[in-house]
C-alpha cells in the first residue's frame, strides 16, 4: 500500500476510536441516573427532629417509614436498632410482612396493629402475633454524624441486616 494512503488509513482509524470511546463514555453517563433522581429516591432524617419515646412517621419511595428514637427508658432490640450519640433508633418500612397492608400504631399498647388479619408487631417490628412471622422490614439506609439518609446502605445497615462487607 502507498505510504502516504497508509498515513491517511492510520489517522481515520484513530479518528474513528477516538469517536468510539467518546460516544460510549456518553452513553454511559446518560445510563446513570441523574443525581436529582438518586436524591428522590432518599429521605434525609435529622435525628434532633425526631421525638423521643415515640414513633415518627415519615416516608420513602412513596412507603410509610416508621422511626423510633429512644433512650433506655424504653426497653432496646440491640438486633433492630442502632446507637447515635446517646439515643437509639429503629427504622422500619411500615408495610405488613404478611400481604403487605399499613399497620397502625397503639401507642397505649406500644405495638403496630395490622388491620387487614389482625398481625401485631412490637415497638421494634418484631412479629408477636397473628399471621406474621417475619419482621418490618429495615430499609437500606447510611448514618451521616446526626442524619440517617434511607435509600444507601451503610455499614451500620449491612451489620444490622446481616450482610457481610
Ligand atoms: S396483611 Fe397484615 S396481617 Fe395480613
Amino acid at each position: 500500500m502507498d505510504p502516504k494512503r497508509r498515513v491517511v488509513n492510520y489517522a481515520l482509524l484513530g479518528l474513528v476510536g477516538t469517536g468510539g470511546y467518546v460516544t460510549t463514555g456518553w452513553v454511559f453517563k446518560s445510563l446513570e441516573p441523574p443525581l436529582k433522581a438518586q436524591l428522590n429516591a432518599a429521605t434525609l432524617i435529622d435525628t434532633s427532629t425526631l421525638k423521643l419515646n415515640e414513633i415518627s412517621f415519615l416516608s420513602w419511595q412513596k412507603k410509610p417509614l416508621f422511626v423510633l428514637k429512644q433512650d433506655s427508658n424504653l426497653p432496646i432490640d440491640r438486633k433492630r436498632s442502632f446507637q447515635i450519640g446517646s439515643y437509639f433508633y429503629t427504622i422500619m418500612i411500615g408495610i405488613c410482612t404478611h400481604l403487605g397492608c399499613i399497620p397502625k400504631y397503639e401507642a397505649s399498647l406500644q405495638r403496630f396493629v395490622c388491620p387487614c388479619h389482625n398481625g401485631i408487631f412490637s415497638l421494634h417490628g418484631n412479629p408477636i402475633s397473628g399471621p406474621v412471622t417475619k419482621p418490618l422490614e429495615i430499609p437500606p439506609f447510611l448514618v451521616e454524624k446526626d442524619t440517617i439518609l434511607v435509600g444507601q446502605a451503610g455499614e451500620i445497615y449491612k451489620k444490622l441486616v446481616g450482610i457481610k462487607k
